[in-house]
């Protein structure tokens, strides 16, 4: 793809550093958390789909919090932009640079504080891997409330700050219901402890909800307190065929009906998604290979009675087969098969990577929208594209991707701005859960409303007075040059 910072031009008001800010940090970090080694700056400068480039050639590991306050601190006063990164697996170009600005990972600052078994509340650094807090609850007896298919790799405090959504949301709620505390500093060096542990807290604004899903533009997320349920014994999965989208929305209704609190997890994907898998990702199996369904769907129950659990999943299904919502389906027998249902779900981003260039979309459409907008796609791209649909149906969250063998801007021009028009006419969102970064910083408007964005703007002028954090993303280029 190149790099995108063509769209936008490094602000002039930002310093470049010089070998006296080297010093500096060096002092602070020691010479080895500062990083100019050339190969590790390739990696940090470009994202997860190789999309987005930048050209930083300074990398900042900070362990504590105050080492993040001091090097805040004085890259303000020296007007030095920075990037916040965490695992560095976002997809829409905010975690990193878009010119030379600072990169400062989280990485090492990975420790878990406390947890408290009684009320099931995680404190950690923001830089654990959300697969080790996943483990460490684990033979704790908890779950994080959190999961998805780039768990391996990204960090809480990057999820925190992009509001990731993910597979359970539609049993547990957004990051703003799960977080109780953060600890974040801003951009002159203050140190905010808001690292509460306590379900109700209603003293005057809620101002931790600020930190969670801004992308790194107001402030550094240093730890974070969690709210965990305890694990459940009995986890199902089952995965299922439906001949049409009408099936599979009728599907979910019948779902929260029958299965209701103990669903925790309901996703879908399309028959070009399951193509895309089962040609680029090794392992993958269709466990229902026949030509009858278009569409597939992901059930998982969790609860705490293994048999009356299965016997409400398997009236569920049973019912569902009688109603012709579902033509074909399978329950996993282990956990084994239960994960290689679930590959065929996760393993989508990564097998859309392998296809080739892909231009990737994440919106909330209202339910009975959602799948008409990735036909509509697919008969203005004609046989130029390969375009599929996944995502999230439990929470109308889906995820329009379109798949080419090499990136051409004219199938761009024909994506953009038909996808967000659309998106905004059926009164939907541009970002469910991706965030905005670089990718979606001037389309905000599709999605909200000019007072709405200037109050916005004003909060990150008061915050970030010299905008020295995350710069050209989230907020319209207009706003904060
Ligand atoms: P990064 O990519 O490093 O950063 C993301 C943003 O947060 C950047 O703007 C960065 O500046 C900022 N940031 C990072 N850490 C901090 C911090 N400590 N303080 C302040 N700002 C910070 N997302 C979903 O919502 N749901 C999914 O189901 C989902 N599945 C995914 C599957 C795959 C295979 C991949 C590659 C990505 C997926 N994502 C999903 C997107 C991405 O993983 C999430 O947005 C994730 O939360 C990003 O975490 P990270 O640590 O990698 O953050
Ligand atoms: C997912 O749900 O798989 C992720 O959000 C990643 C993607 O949209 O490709
Ligand atoms: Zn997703």
């Amino acid at each position: 793809y190149g790099s995108l910072a063509g769209l936008v031009q490094r602000n002039p008001r930002f310093s470049k550093f010089n070998d006296d800010d080297v010093r500096y940090f060096e002092g602070i970090l020691g010479s080895k958390n500062v990083v100019q080694d050339e190969d590790r700056l390739v990696t940090s400068n470009t994202d997860w789909m190789h999309k987005y480039k930048g050209s930083s050639k300074l990398l900042l590991q900070p362990r504590t919090t105050d080492e993040v306050a001091q090097i805040l601190k004085y890259c303000n006063s020296r007007c030095l932009a920075v990037v916040p990164q965490g695992g560095n697996t976002g997809l829409v170009g905010g975690s990193v640079p878009v010119f030379d600005e600072v990169i400062i990972s989280l990485s090492s600052m990975n420790k878990i504080i406390s947890f408290d078994k009684v009320s099931g509340i995680l404190v950690c650094e923001a830089g654990c891997i959300l697969e080790n807090i996943i483990s460490f609850l684990d033979n704790e007896g908890f779950i994080m409330p959190l999961d998805l298919g780039a768990k391996g790799s990204c960090q809480i405090g990057g999820n925190v700050s992009t509001n990731a959504g993910g597979l359970r949301l539609v049993r547990y709620g957004s990051l703003h219901g799960n977080i109780l505390g953060v600890e974040a500093v801003l951009a002159n060096g203050t140190v905010l402890d808001m690292l509460k542990t306590l379900r109700k807290d209603n003293t005057g604004y809620d101002l931790k909800h600020l930190f969670i899903g801004s992308e790194g533009s107001l402030g550094i997320v240093t730890k974070v307190s969690i709210l965990t349920p305890p694990k459940l014994s009995a986890v199902n999965v089952a995965f299922l065929g439906c001949k049409d989208y009408i099936s599979c929305q009728k599907l979910l209704q019948e779902a929260k009906r029958k299965l209701g609190e103990i669903l925790s997890a309901f996703e879908f994907l399309d028959i070009h998604s399951m193509n895309l898998v089962l040609n680029h990702l090794e392992g993958a199996r269709n466990p229902i290979p026949t030509s009858l369904h278009n569409f597939y769907v992901l059930i998982e129950t969790t609860g705490s009675d293994e048999s009356s659990d299965k016997q409400k999943l398997e009236a569920f299904l049973l019912g569902s087969m009688e109603n012709e919502l579902i033509s074909d389906g399978v329950l996993a027998q282990d956990i084994n098969q239960a994960s290689s249902f679930w590959l065929l779900r996760e393993g989508i981003p990564e097998a859309l990577m392998r296809a080739g260039a892909v231009y990737k979309y994440d919106l909330s459409i209202p339910l009975e929208h959602m799948y008409s907008l990735v036909e509509e796609m697919r008969t203005r791209l004609g046989n130029t594209a390969n375009v599929v649909g996944y995502g999230h149906l439990g929470d109308s969250n889906l995820h329009l991707n379109v798949s080419t063998p090499h990136y051409d801007e004219k199938i761009l021009s024909q994506i953009e701005p038909f996808v967000y028009e659309w998106t905004s006419k059926h009164r939907g969102s541009i970002s469910a859960e991706h965030g905005i970064g670089l990718m979606k910083a001037n389309k905000i408007y599709y999605s909200k409303s000019r007072e709405t964005v200037q109050l916005m703007a004003s909060i990150k002028n008061l915050m970030d007075p010299n905008h020295i954090l995350n710069p050209y993303k989230v907020l319209p280029h207009s706003l904060t040059s």
